[in-house]
């Protein structure tokens, strides 16, 4: 049937119905579009608990459910391509370390705009390059202060340091980058702040004025979409971005925005909490797995280097549970005064750190 899983993924459907009730503790989507098959098995192994014992099973039930499944399944799939499982994430393997991007960009998108003063990435083995760098954009206001400037000239400076980043990362070969945009702390800054800060990522977003969308980046959000804190054109325009961006393979740039560890750590216990309730979930069978399948972009692999700029030591309520074994790095330059040059410096700072997960040699 068209939308159902391909053949790598049969496998792992298969594992899933095998796990019954804990079915509900998959992935969304997955869970979604495997629950009605859960209730066929039941059906075919033990009708009265499923029906109560008032009626009878019988084949238009069954064929009914069958179809019901199917259609749900046909719809999840379209809607959500499939993806590895939360703790299992291994994204592409990096391109070589200072390739020449130009040939690899797919067709109709540009490789990343050379660095201004001709810079070019170290080269660094597969092995020594992270999968996965977070950064807390830091020092924006204090930019513009030391400038004689209003905070606002901060955001926009920070912008183009952020474009600049965004194309060092897939020089470097990196093939996940999280920037904090604004948290969910950030709301509590004066009304005009917070407007133009939200008005920079919303003109950063602008596929038909921003060069960015020209390349090969895959865009992702982070943060809570439900609260009303967020303006509603502004959230369809980072969702109609991420779902234009969505075949990208070059980098997957995922846009903390209106984000917070606490909420995200919240909305997950939120969403196992259902699940119990409505005795999809054993509480006493719930595991770290469970969990981190209901985070913001679970697909994406755990944060191995995270940066902060400003020289703030502090991380700020910033992806507290993917950063857990993360290397950290925290930088003496203001935000706008960043380029790739440093994020490629981090990188090879995090090539020579040993991380030991706590386990010995
Ligand atoms: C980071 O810069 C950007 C946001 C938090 C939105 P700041 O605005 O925090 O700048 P400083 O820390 O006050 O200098
Ligand atoms: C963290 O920076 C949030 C972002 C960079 C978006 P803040 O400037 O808000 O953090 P604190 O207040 O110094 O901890
Ligand atoms: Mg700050």
């Amino acid at each position: 049937m068209r939308g159902l899983p391909r053949p790598p993924q049969r496998g792992q459907a298969r594992e899933w119905l095998g796990q019954g009730a804990s079915i509900g503790a998959q992935h969304p989507p997955a869970a979604a579009a495997f629950r009605p098959l859960i209730e066929l098995q039941h059906l075919e192994r033990n009708p009265q608990a499923l029906l109560d014992g008032r009626r009878p099973p019988n084949p238009v039930r069954f064929q009914y459910t069958l179809l019901r499944g199917r259609l749900r399944v046909a719809r999840a799939w379209q809607r959500h391509r499939p993806t590895a499982s939360a703790t299992t994430a291994v994204l592409p393997a990096p391109r070589p370390a200072g390739a020449d991007h130009g040939p690899h960009a797919p067709q109709g998108l540009l490789p990343p705009a050379p660095h201004p003063g001709g810079a070019v990435p170290p080269t660094l083995s597969g092995r020594q390059l992270p999968q996965h760098v977070a950064i807390i954009m830091d020092g924006n206001g204090r930019w513009a202060e030391a400038q004689g400037q209003l905070r606002s000239a901060g955001h926009h400076a920070g912008q183009h340091a952020l474009r600049d980043v965004i194309y060092g990362a897939p020089e470097i070969g990196l093939p996940c980058l999280s920037v904090y945009a604004f948290s969910t702390e950030n709301r509590a800054r004066p009304a005009a702040e917070v407007e133009t800060v939200l008005h920079v990522v919303s003109n950063g977003l602008d596929m038909n004025t921003e060069e960015l969308w020209q390349r090969d980046v895959q865009l992702r959000w982070s943060g809570s979409s439900n609260d009303g804190r967020l303006p509603a054109d502004l959230v369809d325009r980072i969702r109609r971005a991420a779902r234009a961006t969505r075949e990208r393979t070059g980098l997957i740039l995922n846009v903390c925005l209106n984000y917070g560890g606490r909420h995200e750590l919240t909305h997950a216990a939120r969403a196992l909490a259902r699940q119990a309730a409505h005795g999809g979930l054993d509480p006493d069978r719930i595991t770290p797995r469970h969990l981190a399948r209901h985070l913001y972009q679970p697909d994406l692999p755990d944060v191995d280097l995270l940066i902060r700029t400003s020289g703030e030591q502090r991380t700020s309520n910033f992806r507290p549970w993917q950063s857990t074994y993360a290397e950290y790095l925290f930088l003496d330059p203001l935000w706008p005064d960043i380029d790739r040059t440093h994020l490629w410096a981090a990188i090879s700072t995090y090539a020579t750190r040993d991380r030991r997960f706590g386990t010995t040699k």
